[in-house]
């Protein structure tokens, strides 16, 4: 991965069935390696479809395989998780933790979280945090008390020497933004973004943070968000199902 291309995560949730995810990987292979000679190009299938789909890419890809989640434990009784062990011997490079998604429908708390977290580190898998604040939380404005407090253990495990990671992917996706169809506005991105990067400048000083954002990122939204400079890449939900208008996000918000 080139350290300056941005970065394009397709995070496909649990719209696309095994069936669909290969059928998309097969009907546009070329292309979407194409498309990752210019911008770094993570494609996040559900689990099931993780292997086939690097199979479908080809072993000279240059595309990147993410996971959506894992487990917060070492392989053992844990019916029905997936290990970081075994996303790392599948050949994942990446993993989405903490997606509010995620924080919401399985509960999970900052605490688990950091656990996921130090699985992927121990076993080589670069994480891709998701913090946001509710709608609720950014009319109260307390954005900051939030997105601070989401932060605090994953900057404390990223920051142990035995752990550091050689990157760190940051997701800021404001909760009330995802599949609404409409984003911040510049200036409270602007803030926002100043804020994070401050933050990661302060607390990892040796980690090389990447700072993304998501929620409602499309064709028509992109070009709202690509003038803010600390913005390294996005986290694209809905619009990355549909190909074409993966391809043109990518061609408009690469920098
Ligand atoms: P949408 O792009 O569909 O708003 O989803 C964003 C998201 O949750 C990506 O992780």
């Amino acid at each position: 991965m080139n350290n300056k291309s941005t970065i394009f995560v397709a995070n496909w949730k649990m719209h696309m069935p095994f069936a669909h995810a290969l059928q998309f990987c097969t009907d546009n292979s070329k292309e979407l390696n194409a498309v990752s000679k210019q911008a770094t190009i993570i494609l996040c299938p559900s689990y099931e479809a993780l292997c086939p789909v690097g199979i479908v890419l080809g072993n000279d890809t240059t595309i990147n395989l993410g996971a959506q989640n894992c487990s917060a434990h070492i392989p053992g009784a844990y019916t029905g998780q997936v290990s970081a062990q075994s996303l790392a011997e599948l050949g994942c490079r990446f993993c989405i933790i903490g997606h509010s998604e995620a924080r919401t429908h399985l509960h999970e708390t900052n605490t688990e979280i950091a656990q996921k977290m130090e699985q992927l580190l121990i076993n080589g898998i670069i994480p891709i945090v998701c913090i946001g604040e509710t709608e609720k939380e950014y009319k109260d404005g307390t954005t900051f008390t939030v997105l601070t407090e989401q932060l605090e253990m994953i900057f404390a495990l990223a920051s142990n020497p035995a752990l550091r990671p050689p990157m760190l992917l940051i997701a800021y996706e404001p909760v009330w933004a995802i599949g609404s169809g409409s984003i911040p506005t510049r200036e409270y991105l602007h803030k926002v973004y100043a804020r994070l990067a401050q933050l990661c400048a302060e607390k990892l000083p040796h980690v090389d943070c990447k700072l993304l954002y998501g929620g409602s990122v499309n064709e028509n939204t992109i070009a709202e968000i690509k003038p803010i400079s600390e913005v390294d890449g996005y986290l694209i939900g809905g619009a990355s199902l549909d190909f074409q208008k993966f391809k043109k996000i990518v061609s408009l918000g690469n920098k």
